[in-house]
């Protein structure tokens, strides 16, 4: 039908020939359940003909070539199309590949390899309105933002291609012409209402929030990662799991303006002192015993003891999580390289993070109840819901956390 826009050559080729395996899990009549049956296949040279013929006269004038850009699709794109998959039913009608099985309704095209297949400029016009192409399908995306119809064909575009390269925003032009003057006008403008003319976290509109505006004063941005900053600025705290008061400057202020303030902080704000020494007076242990305000989980929650065994492979597992690969933020970043709660990110915060080396504080914490803040976060305070995290990996956190107040 719109075969010379619609699909990548290769693609159709390998289609023609019969390499690929049918786009209906039930056969091409969606309205029926039946088994699947063969489609018809050509030799090579005819598929070549075909396809040529395809591109030269079924072309679909609708769609606008380079409407959508694939090397700007980042990670956190895929983290969202993903999610909208699923909020927006496609997984209803659709399959896809997790963890190497097909899950969702095998009523209509398979997309688990859509990235190898679909040309990105059709796919964002069919995502357009769907309508315009076929009827059933993805009315669901009618009320979708066009940033958030971006991920969604960005994440389709990765499916099945192996080692997609992203695109990493702060490594772009706007960064490397990142200005100081024009980030100060900027800080001063938007964000010190909330975090301070000189970051203390006190600007006049702090008084009403919870949690409180973040203390510039004592980050050392220098340490933190650029995709993080990036992150929480560009999209705002909802997108890492934080407050929503943090607001997204990405479409106020753009990519030149958050390179800008970025270059900012960085100069001018290098972190605070460590959180007061405890009472033996070691600069490298938190407050210990912690005072501790944190929300109860339900009783449910609480009384959950952890499935995994402690071996060692989990606790390292846990270990590797903490220091470098829980997303949007490694923990370590707060709670610090020994788990003592002064990681660079740490002395901002108030109250500041657990001291995970306090076993005092820690005996009274159960495994339930820490299961249930790190999925959620803790309200009111800098703890971020790491609602991404499979179980199994909140439990190897777990028991590696309760290695460092041993
Ligand atoms: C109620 C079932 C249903 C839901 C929900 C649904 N679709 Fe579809 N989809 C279909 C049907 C039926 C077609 C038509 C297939 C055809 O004409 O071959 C289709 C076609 C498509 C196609 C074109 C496939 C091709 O190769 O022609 C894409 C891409 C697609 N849907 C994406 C989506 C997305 C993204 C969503 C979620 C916003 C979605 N669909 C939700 C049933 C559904
Ligand atoms: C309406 C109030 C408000 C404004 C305006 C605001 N912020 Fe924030 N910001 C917050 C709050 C609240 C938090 C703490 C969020 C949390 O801990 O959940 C925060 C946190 C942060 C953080 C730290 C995130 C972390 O992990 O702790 C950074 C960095 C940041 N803001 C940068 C900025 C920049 C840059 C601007 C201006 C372009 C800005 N903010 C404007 C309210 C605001
Ligand atoms: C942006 C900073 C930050 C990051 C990143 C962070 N935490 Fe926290 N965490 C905190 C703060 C602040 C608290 C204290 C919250 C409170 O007082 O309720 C805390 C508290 C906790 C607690 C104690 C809950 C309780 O009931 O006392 C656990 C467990 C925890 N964090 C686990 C983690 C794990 C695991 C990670 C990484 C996957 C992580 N945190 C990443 C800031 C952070």
């Amino acid at each position: 039908m719109w075969s010379g826009s619609k699909y990548q050559r290769d693609w159709l080729i390998r289609w023609l020939t019969g390499k690929e395996p049918l786009l209906y899990a039930k056969g091409y009549r969606w309205d029926l359940s039946q088994t699947s049956d063969t489609h018809i296949t050509v030799t090579d040279n005819q598929a070549e003909a075909i396809t040529n013929y395809f591109e030269k006269n079924l072309i679909d004038t609708r769609v606008t070539v380079g409407a959508f850009n694939l090397n700007k699709v980042t990670k956190k794109d895929i983290k969202d199309g993903a999610f909208i998959f699923k909020e927006h039913a496609c997984i209803g009608c659709h399959t896809i590949k997790e963890n190497g099985q097909l899950v969702g309704g095998p009523q209509s095209t398979d997309l688990a390899d859509s990235g190898n297949r679909y040309n990105q400029d059709w796919l964002f016009r069919f995502g357009i309105n769907p309508q315009d192409f076929t009827p059933h399908s993805g009315e669901f995306l009618a009320d979708a933002t066009e940033p958030q119809l971006r991920s969604v064909i960005g994440y389709l575009m990765t499916l099945g291609v192996k080692d997609f390269t992203y695109d990493e925003p702060w490594k772009s032009q706007e960064f490397s012409t990142a200005n100081v003057e024009r980030g100060t006008v900027l800080y001063k403008e938007y964000c010190s209402q909330c975090h301070g003319a000189t970051g203390k976290g006190d600007g006049p509109a702090a008084s009403g929030l919870s949690p409180k505006p973040a203390v510039h004063a004592n980050m050392p941005f220098e340490k933190i990662p650029m995709e993080y900053l990036y992150n929480v600025i560009y999209y705002g705290g909802r997108s890492v799991g934080k407050s929503p008061s943090m607001p997204y400057w990405g479409l106020t202020i753009g990519q030149q303006g958050v390179a800008d303030v970025i270059a900012y902080l960085k100069v001018t704000f290098t972190g605070g002192p460590p959180i007061a020494s405890d009472a033996a007076g070691s600069e490298s242990s938190g407050v210990c015993p912690q005072p501790r305000n944190t929300k109860r989980a339900s009783g449910k929650f609480r009384k959950m003891t952890n499935p995994l065994e402690a071996s060692q492979a989990n606790i390292n597992a846990g270990k590797k999580l903490f220091h470098e690969t829980a997303m949007p933020l490694a923990c370590k970043q707060c709670h610090g390289e020994k788990g003592d709660g002064n990681g660079p990110m740490g002395t901002a915060l108030n109250p500041h993070p657990r001291n995970f080396t306090c076993d005092e504080t820690m005996k009274d914490i159960s495994d339930g109840q820490m299961y249930w803040i790190i999925k959620n976060g803790s309200p009111g305070t800098g703890m971020m819901a790491f609602s991404g995290l499979p179980d199994n990996q909140i439990w190897q956190l777990i028991q590696y956390i309760r290695t460092l107040s041993q």
